[in-house]
């Protein structure tokens, strides 16, 4: 049921910071701060490489965890989509773990993908939203999302959830390892505890979002930059909106700018720009300077520091609350989601039901 909203997209939005509450439960004590695993009969501490596999969302919250397995467990990760996967004969050596990432657990590419590596002797993890499905029966450590069913084509608060998976996944290996002491590891906790409240926080800027999408629905093309661990956000960000608006978007690497797309760029393309303060702030703020300085509309989504620094002369600004660098890309999804919606309710495209597409994807 849809409650009060008016599509169960918005509806799972807003339930992300429940969601992902308990779905941290399930791995955090609270007691001592610490992170637990479901059990499972490997040695995570051997684990020499991460391969993840996913497809659409769950592949760029893949992309996030990179960053982390390799920030915290120092591990090597190989992260690919699924359909490109399984068929370039992917080098798979002892001791690596294979991770699948997905929110229906019955995507036919992970699935296939999942085949292969099992067949190839990869220890498998899967990260999924429905326990029952194919890809958890085939696991040797089931890390379930607890993001309740979802509905709306376009995936949110699944995505969320998995990141949250993520990161207790990557931080927990690198306890095992011995790359984490107790106090990292239980800033680690405390950092990832304070998620639920500050995606609250960017939720609370709904109405500024739905105020501004009048302003991004006549656009033909919409680009989305971000850095580091918001990079992927930049890519989640142009899919949803692609997805739900139908409105052509492309995410990238704001340092790849200037090496093509640049070149798109004149007063008709709103350019979205993720940043939140930080050490590459900076970086990002003067690749912003060379979208305004051909015109390009920004729009900035920074927390109230970079809002000041840089905010001025922008098309529009979303204020986010000020974050740990760790939960950075689950707050951000918030308003790239929020976008999307709001965008496609001014279109008056079908939210829950876009054109061209099904909630699970079971063909090749
Ligand atoms: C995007 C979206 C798709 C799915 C993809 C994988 O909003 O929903 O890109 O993320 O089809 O699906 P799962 O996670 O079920 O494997």
């Amino acid at each position: 049921e849809k409650g009060n909203y008016r599509h169960f997209m918005q509806k799972e939005i807003f339930e992300q910071p429940t969601v992902v509450a308990q779905t941290l439960g399930s791995y955090l004590h609270r007691a001592d701060n610490s992170i637990a695993l479901p059990q499972f009969d490997f040695d995570l501490s051997q684990i020499r490489r991460v391969t993840i596999v996913a497809c659409g969302t769950s592949f760029y919250a893949g992309m996030v965890a990179k960053y982390w397995f390799e920030q915290f467990a120092r591990v090597p990760v190989d992260i690919d989509v699924a359909s490109e996967f399984r068929y370039r004969d992917p080098v798979l050596e002892e001791g690596g773990l294979a991770l699948f990432i997905s929110q229906s657990g019955e995507t036919a590419d992970t699935l296939a993908a999942l085949r292969h590596c099992k067949e190839n002797g990869q220890t498998i993890g899967v990260i999924v939203n429905v326990p029952t499905s194919s890809m958890a029966r085939e696991a040797d450590l089931l890390l379930p999302t607890h993001a309740g069913p979802e509905i709306g084509v376009a995936s949110t608060k699944a995505f969320a959830c998995q990141l949250a998976v993520l990161a207790a996944l990557a931080a927990h290996m690198a306890v095992k390892k011995g790359l984490m002491s107790r106090d990292e590891e239980q800033e680690v906790v405390r950092h990832l505890l304070e998620a639920p409240a500050c995606l609250n926080a960017a939720l609370d800027h709904d109405d500024d979002i739905a105020s501004m999408a009048h302003l991004i629905a006549p656009a033909r093309d919409v680009l989305y930059l971000g850095r580091g661990p918001d990079y992927p956000m930049a890519l989640e960000g142009a899919l949803k909106l692609k997805e739900i608006s139908y409105i052509h978007a492309e995410g990238y690497a704001s340092g790849e700018m200037k090496h093509g797309p640049i070149a798109l760029i004149d007063d008709k393309v709103p350019v979205i720009v993720l940043a939140p303060s930080g050490p590459l702030f900076e970086k990002t703020v003067s690749n912003m300077e060379e979208v305004r300085a051909r015109g390009g509309q920004v729009v900035l989504i920074s927390d109230a520091d970079g809002l000041e620094q840089a905010g001025e002369g922008c098309l529009a600004t979303i204020e986010m609350p000020k974050v740990h660098p760790l939960i950075a890309p689950l707050v951000y999804a918030v308003p790239v989601q929020l976008l999307a919606y709001h965008v496609a309710c001014v279109k008056g495209t079908d939210v829950d039901q876009p054109r061209n597409l099904a909630k699970s994807v079971t063909v090749e």
